[in-house]
Order: C-alpha cells, then sequence, then structure tokens
C-alpha cells in the first residue's frame, strides 16, 4: 500500500554530484572505477502538479516547461530539460511537478552534474506518483538510460551509481561489470580538491569517438576488462593499441590506488594519480593543455600526493589529494571537497 502524497506538500529532492578520484575512460567497458560523491548539490523543490513539469533554474535564464507524458525527451527546450524529461519519458508519469532547481555544482564542469539532476528528477516524479521507491542501482540504471535517450551520449554507470549511492567519508571501489560497489575510507587527514579548470568542449562528440575504439580494440583482443597489457600489442592500429593499454593500464591502477588507500599509503596512491593523469593524456587523449598546466601546477605543490584530471576530459576539473600542510592558495579556484551520502528525498 503506498501513502498518497498530499497535493500541496513541497517535496525536495536533491542529489550530490562526485569526482572521481582514479579510474576514468574504464565504465563503458565494464572496468573498474573509484569515485565519492561530494558535499555539492543539486536541489529540485516542487509541488505535484498534474500533467506536466514546471521547473525554474537559478543558473539557466530559461525555464522548462513541458508536458506529460514527455514523448520525445531530445527535443527539448531548453537544453538543460532535457536531463529531466529524458527521466519522466522513461517513467511514463502523468504527474508532474512545479518548482525551481538550483546547484552548488560547476555546470559543465566534470562534477556529474546533469547525473545529479536526473537523480534529483527521478526522485521526484517517482514521490509525486507515489510509486515505490528503487534501489540505488535501479535508480542509476534508469538515469544512465534517460542521459542516453536525452542527450544520446553513450556513457557509462559511474557518474549516476555514485551520485545515488554515495557513502559518508568514503570513496566507492565500482566494479562496473558485476556493478558492486565497495566503500573505501578516506582517512580524516586526507583532503581531496577539485579545481575548476574551463567548460567542456565537443566533449560529447569525443567521448562517443572513444567508446567506439574501445568496442573496435575488443573485438580484437576481446573484453578490455580481463584483457592483460601485453595482449594488447596483438591490436592492429597504433591508436586503437593505445587507446586498450589505457583502459587496461587503468583497471590495473584502480586496483592499486584501493589497495593504496585502504592501508592508507597515499604516497603510493598519489603516484598512481599522476600515472592515470599521463595516460589519459596520451594514450586516451582526452586532456587538454590547459588541464596538463592545471595538473602539473598541483601536482608540484608542497603537500599535494596526487594530481590527475576527472571525468570524462576536453574540459572541466581536476582532483588533486593532499595532506592538511599543503598551501593550496596559490592553486586558483581550488575547493575542498568532503565525501557524502548519495540522492534523498525530503
Ligand atoms: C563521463 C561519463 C562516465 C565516465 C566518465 C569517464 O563522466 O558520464 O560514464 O565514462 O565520463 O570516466
Amino acid at each position: 500500500m503506498f501513502i498518497t502524497t498530499n497535493l500541496s506538500a513541497e517535496v525536495i529532492a536533491r542529489s550530490p554530484g562526485r569526482v572521481n578520484l582514479i579510474g576514468d575512460h574504464t565504465d563503458y567497458t565494464g572496468g573498474m572505477v573509484l569515485p565519492m560523491a561530494i558535499d555539492r548539490y543539486t536541489t529540485i523543490t516542487a509541488n505535484p502538479i498534474a500533467a506536466a513539469i514546471q521547473l525554474t533554474s537559478a543558473d539557466q535564464p530559461d525555464k522548462l516547461n513541458c508536458k506529460l507524458p514527455v514523448v520525445e525527451p531530445a527535443a527539448t527546450v531548453p537544453a538543460w530539460g532535457r536531463y529531466v524529461t529524458g527521466v519522466a519519458h522513461l517513467l511514463q508519469v502523468r504527474r508532474g511537478f512545479s518548482g525551481s532547481v538550483s546547484t552548488t555544482l560547476p555546470l559543465g564542469g566534470g562534477l556529474s552534474s546533469s547525473a545529479a539532476l536526473e537523480l534529483a528528477t527521478a526522485l521526484m516524479l517517482l514521490a509525486v506518483n507515489d510509486l515505490p521507491s528503487l534501489t540505488t542501482l535501479e535508480l542509476a540504471q534508469l538515469c544512465r538510460r534517460a542521459e542516453f535517450v536525452a542527450t544520446d551520449v553513450p556513457c557509462g554507470i559511474m557518474d549516476q551509481l555514485t551520485c545515488a549511492s554515495g557513502v559518508s567519508g568514503s570513496a566507492l571501489l565500482i566494479d562496473c561489470h558485476s556493478l558492486q560497489v565497495s566503500p573505501i575510507e578516506i582517512p580524516h587527514d586526507v583532503h581531496v580538491y577539485v579545481q575548476f579548470v574551463a567548460h567542456r568542449k565537443l566533449a560529447s562528440s569525443a567521448y562517443s569517438d572513444r567508446v567506439a575504439q574501445c568496442a573496435q580494440a575488443e573485438q580484437q583482443i576481446g573484453p578490455l576488462r580481463l584483457a592483460e597489457v601485453g595482449s594488447v600489442r596483438n591490436i592492429d592500429d597504433e591508436v586503437l593499441q593505445r587507446r586498450a593499454l589505457h583502459v587496461v593500464s587503468e583497471n590495473d591502477r584502480v586496483r592499486r590506488a584501493t589497495v593504496a588507500l585502504a592501508l592508507q599509503d597515499m604516497t603510493t596512491f598519489g603516484q598512481l594519480m599522476n600515472e592515470s593523469h599521463q595516460s589519459l593524456r596520451d594514450n586516451f587523449e582526452v586532456s587538454t593543455e590547459q588541464m596538463d598546466e592545471a595538473v602539473r601546477h598541483a601536482q608540484q605543490t608542497p603537500g599535494v600526493f596526487g594530481a590527475r584530471m576527472t571525468g570524462g576530459g576536453f574540459g572541466g576539473c581536476i582532483v588533486f589529494v593532499a595532506d592538511a600542510t599543503a598551501d593550496i592558495d596559490n592553486l586558483e579556484g581550488a575547493m575542498l571537497v568532503k565525501p557524502v551520502g548519495g540522492a534523498e528525498i525530503n
């Protein structure tokens, strides 16, 4: 039995963003990632209404006003509303909401502002339609599909699953094949910072290209998640070899970084972050000169264990991990982020 939502009651749904500590461009081949949900949120505050979604945004000039059920989410105007209508389309709900959305995440900054909006929308729609709650994995899978139907970007599961299932004080080791999520505690005296570098450019087409290249490599040597570095040499194309080398070595780095974190061996953890950046830059070619420069600067700062670009690349943020002595004042705009719990409804 479900409790009928009071039509006049305000509902608040919010989702954190995420930062990935290590393991980028591995999730869509079922590889390993080590992200954490962060204390920056997208929040929808709304009242239930019939047959429509009306949403104003604190950060965008144009309002979303769409009828339910949603037929063609990809055609939604304004464009930011596609993440909302993508979810509504998949849920095929009749009751919507009227309210506002705001975020403390940088938009297009590689910290999963879109996954956070999808998750907040999904929780809101489930609540106002009196639908039973979903598991964090079901929510994440729904939102990942929503992103694909709304934007055509064949993203992996990392962002949505991290924002849905964050654990306070911990990073999450996620096996993107088995979808097992294992919290790994981050020592209290280890500080995680993100630094916004630039808005992402050309990110979605370049991302789809990389996904396609990994699939081509897999046609030659089988699943990359099971491959050894040695077998990469059997790929007949130099570019595909480098793409595969990144994925195979990155999976290995995530495993080793997880052990290092559990042992509180932050020197090794930091070295693996630095190696990850090098591989994303040289083998996977998803970094930019500006990001490389920011990473170098952070790596040279005393007290910083390691630094790398984070997320899909082509702009966005870098992440670095430091001890309490690190003087980050000369790393412009660096912000301390804390690992938090996942998306929730009030
Ligand atoms: C984006 C995607 C994720 C993942 C990262 C790269 O954030 O949404 O699924 O592939 O890029 O690790």
